[in-house]
């Protein structure tokens, strides 16, 4: 099936399944289908007509989060996650920022780690990305999120942080 990565925003129809499935991922606490929307850097991966994976990112001033990794369920295992985690690299190759990534995926420790990624603790990260961390998590829904997934998934592991320094 033909392939295609695009830099746009998801309609609220994409953006309501995608929310839908993040319901079902221990490794993502949640976004609302609004806030999908809202994202300001989205790679959309489409196959076919579908919008069958996203890549969203920070691009802040002193650091660059992986913010959203995701290929939809009925998408998975052909690779796809190999390609927007590569366009993403691609993009910020050479950056002087920090980039870093928040997952408990190992198919996404193994995309990082192969582009040099080293495991961080959350105190260890710059007090920007930390300040930028919690700011994330203050929001209602995903507070519920978090609870919810704590008894969803009891064997979910924990949030590892995965950082690439500048020039490394
Ligand atoms: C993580 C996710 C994006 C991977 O998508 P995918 O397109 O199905 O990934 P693939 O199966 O094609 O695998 C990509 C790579 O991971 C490797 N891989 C597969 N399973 C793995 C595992 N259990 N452990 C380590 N690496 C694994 C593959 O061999 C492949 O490596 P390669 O490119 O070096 O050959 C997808 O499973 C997903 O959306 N999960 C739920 C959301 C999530 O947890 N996202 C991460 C939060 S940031």
């Amino acid at each position: 099936m033909v392939h295609t990565l695009t830099v746009r925003k998801l309609n609220l129809e994409e953006a309501a399944v995608f929310s839908n499935e993040i319901r079902s991922v221990p490794g993502i606490v949640g976004y609302l289908p609004s806030e999908l929307v809202a994202l300001p850097s989205m790679v959309v991966l489409e196959v076919g007509r579908a919008a069958a994976g996203v890549l969203a990112y920070t691009d802040a001033p002193d650091f660059v989060e992986l913010k959203l990794l995701l290929v939809r369920s009925q998408f998975r295992g052909h690779g796809y996650s190999r390609l927007l985690f590569d366009d993403f690299s691609r993009r910020f190759a050479g950056s002087t920022k920090l980039m870093y990534a928040v997952t408990k995926n190992p198919i996404v420790k193994h995309l990082a780690c192969a582009e040099g990624y080293e495991q961080s603790s959350f105190w260890a990260l710059p007090t920007s990305c930390k300040l930028h961390q919690v700011a994330f998590m203050v929001s209602w829904y995903r507070f519920r999120e978090y609870l919810r997934k704590r008894f969803r998934f009891p064997d979910g592991g924990a949030f590892q942080y995965w950082v690439k320094r500048p020039n490394t």
